[in-house]
């Protein structure tokens, strides 16, 4: 294949000008392709600011409107939502999480008051409801109940449906919550509600920031998640999770995190025909953040270099807390 050498080929002839690496560039991103997470906060005229992750702020759900506003000005399509819940609403059996007059429901009901031309998407998890901080209810020993997390995921779903969310996001990693949420969905009349799962996410240390962001950090004290998320071992796993998820009636799978994770976006999609999400998460946005803040390097150029790598990977679109940022420094890269 490579038959011809050096000086016949010179690789450096088609990089010699910015022309030329634009025509012959393999990967672009537009900020069609990017999600914009925003984390909500009770009360009225809020912009709490959250100290592991710099310009990233809480809003209460009149200012959450403005913020939805820009992402949709800055040509975003989609938005992820996630509450903070007040501790006096926290239980250990979740309750407040299937509550239609929840925080998340409210906004969500809010947001669809106005008709913009954009999806809404929230987390299927329990952790921002229990008193122990974990994605499902446990036991007095702390072990997770899988099967009777399942029912509460379905009415949790059901809620978000009912007050207009878009997407379903299941993000707790427990088994069977795709099919048993895709069949709730089905009988409660919403047909195209997408569910778009986090197949392949994995217990990390890069969710820092994020559990500081929706105040799980304290509940959840030093105990970890790893008898439910993914080992970081494994890749091949991976693509065993995402083929249940498809079987079970997932539209879309994330996977998460991105950055360090880039060989599993790859494998994934190798081996299945199916809109792959990567998300960026807080830990990675705040390192990069604070790096900038450092003088290490310019944040936008080092943010849209991991973009474009996990486009490059095989994702088609990208959660990450820099979207709005983002979306308006990608003209060269369209
Ligand atoms: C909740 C959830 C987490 C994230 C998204 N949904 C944290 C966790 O699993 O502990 C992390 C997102 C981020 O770090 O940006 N299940």
């Amino acid at each position: 294949m490579f038959s011809l050498s050096y000086p016949k080929k010179r690789a450096q002839r088609l990089r010699s000008c910015k022309w030329s690496r634009d025509l012959f560039a393999e990967t672009c991103i537009s900020p069609k392709n990017l999600i914009q997470p925003f984390f909500i906060t009770e009360g009225n005229n809020i912009k709490n600011a959250i100290d592991t992750m710099p310009s990233i702020y809480r809003y209460s759900v009149d200012n959450l409107i403005r913020e939805v506003e820009k992402a949709i000005e800055s040509g975003i399509k989609a938005i992820l939502l996630f509450p903070q819940i007040i501790s006096d609403k926290k239980s250990s059996n979740a309750s407040e999480a299937c509550n239609i007059n929840n925080l998340i429901c409210r906004a969500i009901r809010e947001i669809k008051k106005h008709n913009f031309d954009i999806g809404i998407m929230a987390d299927v998890a329990l952790d921002p409801y229990t008193l122990d901080g974990h994605d499902g209810i446990t036991d007095s020993n702390g072990k997770i109940l899988n099967d009777a997390t399942l029912d509460i995921l379905c009415k949790q779903s059901i809620s978000l449906a009912e007050s207009g969310c878009d997407v379903i996001a299941p993000s707790e990693m427990m088994d069977g919550r795709v099919g048993r949420i895709r069949d709730s969905l089905e009988q409660g009349g919403f047909y195209n509600t997408k569910i778009i799962s986090y197949s392949a996410k994995y217990a990390s240390n890069f969710y820092g920031p994020f559990r500081d962001a929706v105040g799980s950090k304290n509940f959840l004290k030093n105990s970890s998640k790893d008898t439910y998320q993914m080992d970081f071992r494994n890749a091949r796993e991976a693509i065993y999770e995402v083929g249940l998820d498809i079987s079970e009636g997932a539209d879309a799978i994330i996977i998460k995190p991105a950055m360090l994770y880039l060989d599993v976006i790859s494998l994934v999609k190798k081996e299945f025909n199916i809109p792959i999400i990567a998300y960026q998460v807080s830990g990675e946005y705040s390192m990069l953040k604070i790096a900038g803040e450092k003088g290490i390097f310019d944040t936008d150029s080092a943010f849209i270099e991991s973009l474009i790598s996990f486009k490059r990977a095989g994702a088609c679109s990208i959660i990450t807390y820099a979207a709005i940022e983002m979306a308006k420094k990608l003209a060269f890269y369209r």
